[in-house]
């Protein structure tokens, strides 16, 4: 699996880089290729490329999408890392963005991967019909915003060090990480031509994903080991974050993640084996080591 993975990190490495090559010069440009290009797995593509396989499209109708996908989660990782937001220095091996070029320069590159995510989708070169790039480009925006990942960042930090409930904190988690999976689901479904009911289905089933990928994450914030994940570990509990492990421990949280993912893929049962991949990637997500 993880094999497959790499290679579809590899598809959309290639895409963007010359996609960023295409663009006039800047000095953000490195900054820019750092955080996106060196390293990350790349899942939220690979999700596409398995919603893809349901809908039957082809390469050229989702890559654009991928790279913007891409490129709004390597900013929301940037700033993330920011001294003042997590204050992390390690990010997917080395050095994080703003501890290599400063936090001026990651702040200010970040922002323009976030806009760089519209000039994909808007590319003349993305061939799908304008209504569905302006229907992608609305739905990007809002999943990014302060109803997005934006807005679930804020909570984050906000929640840093309280007694939160469980609704509380599954909401913050669905949006940080969730819209931006929701996203990878929809987006397939909605350029197929799907009706109105798929792609809410297929909203829906992308939002537990999200959330599902989160608490992996906060599992292996536990459990995990620096060297595979590339980041650091056990930080969660030192800065008292918010999470559904500290609220349930940890096996607990691991029955629950359990539950959800067979949810998904009860969900999923509808689309028969067009499915499978997809179902192989849920898999990926709860039992991976990075
Ligand atoms: C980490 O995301 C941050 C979360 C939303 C949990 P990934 O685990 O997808 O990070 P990379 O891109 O592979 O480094
Ligand atoms: C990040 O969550 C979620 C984002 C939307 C960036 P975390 O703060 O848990 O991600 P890591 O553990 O630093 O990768
Ligand atoms: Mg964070
Ligand atoms: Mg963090
Ligand atoms: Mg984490």
């Amino acid at each position: 699996m993880s094999e497959k993975i790499k290679k579809n990190a590899k598809t959309v490495d290639v895409f963007l880089k010359k996609f960023l090559n295409r663009q006039k010069y800047s000095a953000l440009l490195s900054p820019m290729r750092y955080g996106t290009l060196t390293g990350g797995k790349k899942i939220r593509s690979t999700i596409i490329f398995n919603v893809a396989k349901i809908f039957k499209l082809k390469h050229n109708q989702i890559i654009n999408a991928c790279a913007a996908v891409e490129c709004i989660h390597s900013y929301s990782l940037i700033h993330d890392d920011l001294p003042c937001m997590d204050n992390d220095s390690l990010r997917r091996g080395k050095a994080a963005t703003h501890t290599k070029f400063g936090e001026s320069t990651a702040i200010l590159a970040g922002n323009s991967l976030l806009t760089l995510a519209f000039e994909i989708i808007m590319d003349t070169k993305f061939k799908i019909r304008p209504d569905k790039k302006i229907f992608l480009t609305k739905r990007l925006a809002e999943y990014s915003g302060h109803t997005g990942i934006a807005g679930g960042q804020f909570l984050d930090l906000n929640y840093e060090n309280r007694k939160v409930g469980i609704s509380s904190i599954l909401s913050m988690q669905k949006k940080k990480t969730g819209k931006l999976f929701e996203f990878c689901c929809l987006a397939p479904a909605m350029i197929s031509g799907a009706s109105k009911k798929t792609i809410r289905e297929m909203s829906v089933i992308g939002e537990e994903v999200g959330l599902l990928f989160q608490i992996a994450d906060d599992l292996l914030d536990v459990k995990g080991n620096k060297k595979n994940v590339g980041k650091p570990v056990k930080k969660d509990k030192r800065k008292g974050k918010s999470t559904i492990i500290k609220l349930l421990g940890y096996n607990k949280t691991l029955e629950f993640a359990l539950k959800r993912k067979k949810m998904i893929i009860r969900k999923l049962n509808k689309y028969g084996n067009k499915s499978d991949e997809l179902i192989k990637t849920l898999n990926f997500i709860l039992d991976r080591s990075y």
